[in-house]
């Protein structure tokens, strides 16, 4: 097994603790940790947030281009600790603003941690509805583009690309592939970023509401995929609102309220909690 690597600090010493749930599914051989968070604390420094003070001042402030001097903090992660084995699909639910994109942007080693640790097992990849592709260049070049962000050869890509496009659907209207990213819908751009992001077989993929924005038959697709990618080793982190997406992609499920973690452990119960805690 490859070491696991902190992702939050350099040149880390001390061991993670042991210890978490197994995974819910029965294996032959030991479960694999991928991911390990260790009473993980997430501060968001917002510099310049409203002062107290009269208009006038604050407009002389902007004109001077002085700095309004106030650091306003935002404890988006709580003291969340689990651990993700190999071969797991775990859903993150819970409100807005609890605190699930910076838990995967925490994993992905791009926030450094507060307080705690982050270890992870391999190379994670964070797919967002904002993943970095350009919007004036066209699909095709923009599937080059993100395979190589993901650390793939121009060969890999190449050999890849028909299937990228073919997964997405985009050319299923017309041959959309060759016009620029910003001609497309909401909904289609979303399509080709989970298509880039499913063609390379990761260690750790996070995908943050990807499928909300596909059609019923892209979801389906991409549903299937997940299930794919898990089933060949890696780890799977999803972030959805949509429970049906869910429960048909995650066998685990860690639900986050305030930063905090409310429940880790089987998809059934836990939505049936978090369900529960909605109705009233
Ligand atoms: N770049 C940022 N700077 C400052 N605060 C931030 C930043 N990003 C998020 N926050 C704050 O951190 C908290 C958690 O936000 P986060 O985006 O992780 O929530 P979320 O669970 O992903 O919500 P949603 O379901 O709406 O996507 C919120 O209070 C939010 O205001
Ligand atoms: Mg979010």
């Amino acid at each position: 097994m490859a070491e696991l690597k902190d992702t939050t600090r350099e040149g880390a010493d001390t061991a993670p603790a042991t210890g978490g749930n197994p995974p819910a599914t029965e294996a032959a051989e030991p479960p694999v940790p991928t991911v390990i968070a260790e009473d993980l604390h997430i501060v968001y420094r917002v510099q310049g947030g409203r002062q107290k003070g009269n208009a006038a001042a604050a407009l002389r402030r902007i004109l001077r281009r002085e700095p309004s001097g106030r650091v306003r903090e935002v404890h988006a992660v709580r003291g969340v600790s689990f651990i993700a084995h190999r071969g797991e699909a775990i859903g993150l639910i819970g409100s807005n603003g609890s605190g699930k994109s910076t838990l995967l942007r925490a994993i992905a080693g791009l926030l450094p941690a507060e307080r705690g640790r982050v270890y992870t097992n391999g190379q994670p990849s964070l797919l967002g509805v904002n993943a970095a592709l350009m919007n004036d260049l066209t699909g095709e070049r923009n599937v080059i583009l993100g395979g190589l962000a993901m650390g793939m050869s121009r060969e890999e890509i190449r050999e890849r690309y028909d299937e990228i496009v073919e997964f997405s659907g985009i050319n299923d209207k017309g041959d959309f592939i060759t016009l620029p990213m910003r001609t497309y819908s909401s909904g289609m751009q979303a399509r080709l970023r989970f298509s880039i992001a499913a063609a390379k077989q990761h260690d750790v993929l996070m995908i943050d509401e990807a499928l909300a924005t596909g059609d019923k038959k892209f979801q389906k697709r991409s549903e299937a995929r997940i299930r794919e990618l898990r089933a060949t080793a890696g780890t799977v982190f999803l972030v959805s609102h949509n429970n049906r997406t869910i429960e048909k992609t995650c066998d685990r499920v860690i639900w986050l309220e305030k930063g905090e973690l409310v429940m880790d452990g089987p998809t059934e119960p836990v939505l049936k909690a978090y369900a529960e805690e909605n109705a009233r």
